[in-house]
């Protein structure tokens, strides 16, 4: 089969393609020359969307109301967007070879596309339970989530079982943000989860007490340091019994699984240079092999303000890092440069009415400030961390705009710290004065 060539190639249609593809068409693009090819039926969107406003019982989020660029307050590009650009949005095409030395891309297809410059932006998938041999994993009933599909299946699973039992196993991102949508849902839920706290990878057990408090009041249970270990279905291969290490067992209708993610780089494997599970790239997100890029979940760069390679799974990377390429790509071919990439880490989570911002790095020492109490309503209470007497991280809930860009500012300056006993007595104060 005849290859089709598009000068650039993005390959994957998730978050960091639709920023790339702006910024390819404000920079200049003639029709043809760029293709984005997913092996999602539907043009890049804002995946956060998908557990948070998706799943709400009411008044749901759905496409076209959230494709990209809106999750930053940008153009939303509509599939007739990237037809009056002239880029090739190349749908539900799944690419399985992959060949950085001969410049081709095959799809499951049988198609065959040739590239000038490739933008890897494959993302992440979910980790499953049965890729550690838990038994009864695959059982009907048992969702994970990440693409628009899985939340689909899941709005489906939801309604088919109104005032069922949910189980919700994992207390991260993906635990926390569904549990409330399972309870918004009217769902009766339980989280279980391995370590004494939620959220173990950011929240200080402090943090995350005012967390579990605040579930706990929405009527959500938890179950903390033990796992799932196996799975009873009924006759018809429907999951309803979760069993788990410490012996106790929970009966379920439903089982939402997150248990992290994992980047998806094996299309590349001994072809191109990897570090820290990801795909190796320098400042500009070129990876070992000239002409190829790597952004997104994918992306091992050097995280300049920590002196450190890092691998980041959050949208606001994403985004920025899709953009960074596109502009060095467009540099190089003018013959000029751009500067290297700076990033300060940026999350965020919102559920109920909670919302919360993290800037920085969560290491060292922390300071918690602020009204933590969970059952006071909208709470508002921060924290920084602090490494070398200086503050690298800072987190707030429930902070304005100008509180938000505040704590920003303060990791990315990381102000000396002489007593941490001030610093506390401060709290927001601090951040503002900055
Ligand atoms: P992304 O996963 O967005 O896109 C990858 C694309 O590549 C997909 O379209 C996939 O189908 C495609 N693909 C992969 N392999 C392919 C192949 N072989 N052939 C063709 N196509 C292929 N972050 C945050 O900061 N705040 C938040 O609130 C949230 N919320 C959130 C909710 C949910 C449900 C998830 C799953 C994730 C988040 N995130 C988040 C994380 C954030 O969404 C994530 O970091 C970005 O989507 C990463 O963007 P990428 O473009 O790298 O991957
Ligand atoms: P995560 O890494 O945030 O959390 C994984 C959690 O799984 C751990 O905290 C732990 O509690 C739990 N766990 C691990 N092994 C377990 C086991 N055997 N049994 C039970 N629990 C176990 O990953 P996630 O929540 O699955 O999120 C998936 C991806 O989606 C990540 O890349 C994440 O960054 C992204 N995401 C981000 C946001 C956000 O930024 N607001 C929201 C949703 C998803």
């Amino acid at each position: 089969m005849a290859a089709t060539f598009y000068k650039y190639i993005i390959l994957g249609g998730g978050v960091a393609a639709g920023y790339a593809a702006r910024e390819f068409a404000s920079l200049g693009v003639l029709p043809g020359e760029l293709a984005i090819i997913s092996k999602e039926a539907v043009a890049p969107y804002e995946r956060p969307a998908l557990s948070k406003a998706y799943l709400f019982p009411e008044g749901a989020a759905r496409l076209p109301g959230f494709h990209t660029c809106v999750g930053s307050g940008g153009e939303r590009l509509l599939p007739d967007w990237y037809a009056e650009k002239g880029v090739e949005l190349i749908l539900s095409t799944e690419i399985v070879k992959v060949d950085l030395a001969e410049k081709t891309l095959a799809s499951s297809f049988g198609g065959i596309f040739k590239y000038g410059t490739l933008i890897i932006a494959t993302g992440a998938t979910f980790i499953k339970l049965s890729d550690f041999g838990v038994q009864g994993a695959d059982a009907k009933g048992i969702y994970y989530l990440r693409e628009i599909d899985d939340a689909d299946s899941l709005v489906e699973a939801i309604r088919a079982k109104p005032g069922g039992k949910a189980v919700i196993v994992g207390g991260g991102y993906i635990g926390l943000e569904l549990a409330a949508d399972l309870i918004i849902n009217k769902l009766d839920v339980t989280m279980v989860y391995p370590e004494p706290w939620c959220m173990p990878r950011l929240f200080t057990s402090e943090i995350a007490a005012f967390y579990e408090g605040y579930y706990q009041n929405k009527g959500v249970k938890i179950v903390k340091g033990t796992v799932a270990t196996g799975f009873e279905s009924d006759a018809s291969g429907n999951v309803n019994l979760v069993k788990l290490k410490d012996g106790r067992e929970l009966p379920a209708d439903i089982v939402v699984v997150g248990v992290g993610a994992r980047p998806l780089v094996s299309l590349f494997k001994g072809q191109v240079e990897e570090e820290k599970g990801g795909i190796k790239v320098d400042a500009f997100f070129q990876t070992s092999v000239p002409g190829v890029y790597a952004v997104g979940d994918v992306a091992t760069f050097p995280m300049k303000i920590f002196n450190d390679k890092r691998r980041v799974e959050h949208v606001d990377h994403a985004r920025k890092s899709a953009i960074q390429a596109v502009q060095h790509i467009k540099a190089t071919e003018k013959g000029t440069s751009v500067a290297e990439y700076d990033y300060l880490p940026f999350f965020y989570s919102r559920s109920f009415d909670l919302s919360w911002q993290f800037y920085g790095d969560n290491v060292g020492d922390s300071v918690v400030f602020g009204q933590t109490d969970p059952s006071v309503p909208k709470a508002k209470f921060g924290a920084y961390w602090i490494k070398d007497d200086k503050i690298v991280g800072a987190f707030l809930e429930n902070g304005s705009p100008e509180e938000n860009k505040a704590i920003a500012k303060v990791a990315r300056v990381q102000p000396p710290v002489t007593s941490k006993e001030a610093l506390l007595a401060s709290g927001l104060e601090f951040a503002s004065k900055i």
